[in-house]
């Protein structure tokens, strides 16, 4: 728990800073696994700076986002491809091939074999090192909204309404909202090293009470972190002030 949001998402940057400097030594990739929203934004300036100020380099990232809306055209204001561009990876050395967010302009009969491919390539690589997460008023995790299954796996979901309620303001409206999305399914996320989800504000109190402190369940995504051996929860002191 920290005094406020900008010192947990430099503390968090930190962390990053470190595990991507660790792997290069190695010289070896460090894959991240990425969200987009209000949260991380903090955290994605603070990667930015230390990239231009402290030269942190991102040659050896390779990053997965966690969604995407669908359909979504990469270029729409709302698009999380538009969204990782302008706050993190046109301002930082990544290597465009390198940064993959899932593709909101599939047909309906390519999303299968797309969700198939995304998760063989971070197979591939040896699963994510550090994946970043908000939470969703209903205890959302990546669009993993209630009622997903721990071993769910990248795939279309049907969005909440109480999720396309919060979108809406993006989208000028609910008729505007997207009802579907990619998502990266939970067992990707409890299979990542490590997972740190970011949340702030008093409006997120309750939902991590509920996450943190209640009973493991598909109701509430989020709890399935319980059972992960290296989560934490990274909170300002609003979001942590329903916890005992
Ligand atoms: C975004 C994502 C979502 C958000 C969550 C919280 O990629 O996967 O789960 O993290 O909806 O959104 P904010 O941070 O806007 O409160």
């Amino acid at each position: 728990v920290f005094e406020n949001s900008t010192d947990a998402s430099k503390a968090v940057a930190q962390e990053i800073a470190a595990l991507i400097q660790e792997k290069q030594k190695e010289n070896k990739p460090c894959i991240l696994g990425l969200a987009t929203g209000s949260s991380p934004k903090g955290l994605y300036a603070e990667l930015v700076r230390l990239h231009k100020e402290e030269g942190l380099s991102f040659k050896n990232v390779i990053s997965f986002n966690l969604d995407e809306y669908y359909p979504m055209e990469p270029n729409s204001i709302n698009s999380y491809v538009r969204f990782m561009k302008e706050l993190l990876f046109d301002h930082v050395d990544i290597l465009p091939e390198n940064y993959h967010v899932p593709d909101g302009l599939l047909t309906k009969e390519q999303i299968a074999d797309y969700c198939h491919d995304y998760e063989a390539k971070i197979e591939a690589l040896g699963g994510i090192d550090l994946q970043i997460l908000g939470i969703g008023g209903n205890g959302h995790i990546g669009f993993n909204e209630s009622g997903s299954l721990q071993n769910s796996k990248t795939r279309l979901v049907a969005l909440d309404h109480i999720t396309r309620v919060a979108a809406s303001k993006d989208f000028f409206g609910l008729s505007n909202t997207p009802r579907t999305a990619i998502t990266l399914g939970v067992k990707k996320i409890m299979e990542a090293k490590q997972v740190i989800l970011l949340a702030w504000g008093e409006g997120k109190a309750n939902i991590v009470k509920k996450s943190v402190e209640d009973e493991v369940t598909n109701r509430v995504p989020a709890s399935f972190l319980q059972e992960h051996n290296n989560a934490v929860f990274v909170l300002d002191k609003e979001a942590s002030s329903k916890l005992t």
